[in-house]
């Protein structure tokens, strides 16, 4: 306190790393003799929008896995607002439910309601009583456009609405950030953007994304950043506009030749 001077420098590491909400630091995996992430290193800002693209079994659904620890890494660190990535127990379940996730398949409770698999999570790992978590659903159901499904089972809704339950799903445990692994892949043409739109809007309201996706629309008006996928390793990242309009490396030149004649 004698002197302030002293005290600034100190401190400056702590201010700026709490501008990186996800950090990986030279992160391997592998499966068996198979080396799927190499040496990766990224960090996600708070309220950025990351698109992960790249070819199949370059390592994009991995690296989602892995930053919810749906996936142990071999080396390397990982961690979630400053915190290294916890192993087990409560504190597993906790970081959990502060990364929400979905998935090409929607992975609703197909014997439960839409409004319940909304519920579960708040009402059993976030400990909310039953009336504030069933406001808390029917507010998201709203904004994801299908409160009026909110009695009906998983299935009699369509694909892209049960996705955007799914959503509000992983929305309703008030995550820290969203991963997304190729959430419309799954779905018919007509669907896919009434998703985009939600995921589109949550992207402007500042949630923090990671999506992996081929929809080069989405990555266009949402990202803020670009990265390509090859071989387990980031071969580029860039914003949108410059990754596309001009890629720098054979691979993604290569990638991008191909997706777009499509
Ligand atoms: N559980 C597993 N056991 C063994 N190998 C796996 C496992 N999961 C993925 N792999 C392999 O790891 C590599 C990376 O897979 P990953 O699913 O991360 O790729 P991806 O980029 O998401 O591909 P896609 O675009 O097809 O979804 C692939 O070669 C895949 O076959
Ligand atoms: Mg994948």
């Amino acid at each position: 306190m004698d002197n302030p001077g002293m005290d600034a420098p100190a401190t400056q590491p702590a201010e700026a790393s709490s501008d990186v909400l996800v950090s990986l630091t030279d992160v391997n995996k592998y499966f068996g003799a198979l080396h799927v992430l190499q040496d990766i290193n990224l960090d996600v800002k708070r309220g950025e929008v990351l698109v992960v693209i790249g070819p199949s079994g370059s390592g994009k659904s991995t690296l989602c896995r892995a930053i919810n620890r749906l996936e142990p890494i071999n080396s390397g660190s990982i961690t979630l607002d400053g915190q290294k990535l916890p192993e087990e127990g409560k504190p597993l379940a906790r970081l959990r439910a502060d990364v929400g996730m979905v998935f090409q398949s929607f992975n609703l409770f197909a014997h439960k309601s839409i409004l319940e698999n909304v519920t579960l999570g708040p009402l059993k790992v976030r400990r909310l009583k039953p009336a504030e978590a069933k406001k808390q659903a029917m507010e998201l159901l709203e904004r994801v456009g299908v409160a009026n499904q909110a009695n009906k089972l998983p299935a009699q809704l369509s694909g892209g609405q049960q996705q955007r339950v799914a959503i509000a799903r992983a929305l309703a445990m008030q995550p820290k950030v969203m991963l997304f692994d190729e959430p419309t892949s799954a779905l018919d043409p007509e669907m896919v953007n009434e998703v985009l739109d939600v995921m589109v809007s949550l992207a402007s309201e500042g949630m923090t994304m990671v999506v992996v996706t081929h929809e080069m629309g989405f990555a266009r008006k949402a990202a803020d950043r670009v990265v390509f996928m090859a071989d387990g390793r980031i071969v580029e990242q860039a914003p949108p506009d410059q990754f596309f309009d001009n890629p720098q490396s054979e691979r993604a030149k290569d990638f991008l030749s191909k997706i777009l004649t499509h």
